[in-house]
């Protein structure tokens, strides 16, 4: 797996943990910290996608051609994802802990579902297809790594 793919994932489990760490939070009750760690779970999915729809998906679309195959499926995932995280944080926010731990449940099949995909097939696909990913994702230069 290259370093752009390993990271991508990375960034995957650091949403999933913080997530956890909010359930924690509504579990025991503690309103204010399941709001901060709901918010900077939101703050980690919403850099993450951005990367997806801004970099990684326009870049696997230029080097395949495939404008209308799997990033039309994920783009649609996002969307409803993202819907699912405002009504979960509306929750929270009216202090609905019940309402915010069964909006997160559902959320939560939804990213492993997506991520699962994303991991396994787009992914691969993207690391096939893109010459340089890491460049593509901005992560690192194209340097051959002997001058640093
Ligand atoms: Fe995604
Ligand atoms: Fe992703």
């Amino acid at each position: 797996m290259s370093q752009a793919m390993m990271k991508l994932v990375t960034q995957h489990n650091e949403c999933d943990d913080q997530l956890n760490r909010c359930e924690a939070a509504l579990h025991k009750g503690d309103l204010a910290s399941a709001g901060r760690n709901f918010r900077l779970f939101s703050e980690f999915l919403d850099s993450h996608f951005a990367l997806e729809e801004n970099k990684l998906f326009p870049a696997f679309e230029k080097a395949t051609g495939m404008t209308s195959g799997p990033t039309v499926v994920m783009r649609g995932e996002h969307a409803e994802i993202r819907s699912l995280r405002d009504e979960a944080y509306a929750a929270i926010e009216a202090n609905q802990a019940q309402q915010a731990l069964a909006v997160i449940d559902t959320l939560n099949v939804l990213i492993q579902q997506h991520n699962v995909k994303e991991e396994n097939v787009l992914y691969p696909m993207c690391g096939g297809s893109i010459l340089n990913l890491d460049a593509a994702l901005d992560f690192g230069s194209t340097c051959c790594g002997s001058c640093s």
